[in-house]
């Protein structure tokens, strides 16, 4: 039995101050109805960033406990002539304790390669954010039987960089890229192979237990069904998580 579950919400590019103070109000009329066993729960979400610090001061001022914020990006430098780039420290000001790096979306519409990837998570790690590390393949990817050693490399390039030790300290994200945002979720038995192979991998490299989440088209329908294997220890949840209710309901799913 797992001792701890991750449920993280991705907003996305989605939202707006009103849709934001509407989403806490109804997260904290429904989050009282969480029962004892979501104690092990760490509820996480990702806002845009313009809207942490509003996230932020809710939290603070109504005392809404159970959320922990997340940037959903980060620089790979500390501060300086990088327009329209937030660094590590100013996401700790607004209360972020992680942050998303090497998001499929990041990686694709963004060309983040492996290496920026690295540089990310070595640099939140230094300025002491847990990076949530993302990692996934393309449908033509996984048709060609690359799943595998396609998540592998990327997984690599991190460990070249910033070694067993700390890669045990992040958070693992296996998001097929083909599943995210298109309602085709992987079957539960699908991303458990996948994981049990990340998991397989990281033994080899002497990596200590690191909690391994699965991501797309996660919905209050199949999140129960996800949860329950074996090396799935929580879920990145998009679309989904921009409703309070049903992001409600999947934090819900194993009480
Ligand atoms: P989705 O997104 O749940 O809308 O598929 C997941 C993600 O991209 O993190």
């Amino acid at each position: 039995m797992k001792s701890k579950h991750w449920i993280v919400g991705n907003w996305k590019m989605n939202g707006s101050r009103q849709a934001v103070q509407q989403w806490l109000a109804e997260w904290q009329l429904g989050c009282n109805k969480l029962t004892a066993s979501a104690s092990r729960l760490e509820i996480l979400v990702c806002p845009p960033a313009i809207y942490l610090p509003f996230f932020a001061e809710q939290i603070t001022t109504n005392n809404i406990s159970r959320l922990k914020l997340v940037g959903q990006n980060v620089s790979a430098y500390l501060q300086g002539a990088y327009t329209g780039e937030l660094s590590a420290a100013m996401l700790q000001d607004y209360q972020c304790s992680h942050v998303l790096i090497g998001h499929s979306e990041r990686r694709q519409l963004f060309a983040e390669t492996d290496e920026v990837v690295a540089q990310k998570v070595a640099t939140a790690q230094a300025q002491g954010l847990r990076p949530i590390l993302c990692v996934g393949e393309t449908q033509a990817q996984r048709e060609q039987q690359a799943t595998e050693s396609v998540v592998t490399a990327q997984l690599d390039s991190v460990l070249k960089r910033i070694g067993a030790e700390k890669l045990a300290q992040a958070i693992i994200a296996y998001e097929p890229i083909w599943a995210i945002g298109t309602g085709l979720s992987a079957t539960p038995e699908q991303a458990q192979a996948v994981h049990a192979s990340i998991r397989a991998w990281l033994g080899n490299k002497r990596v200590g237990f690191t909690p391994l989440l699965y991501g797309g088209s996660v919905s209050p329908d199949n999140a129960a069904a996800v949860l329950r294997q074996p090396d799935i220890d929580g879920v990145l949840v998009g679309g989904a998580s921009l409703v309070a209710d049903s992001f409600l309901k999947i934090c819900a799913v194993l009480t």
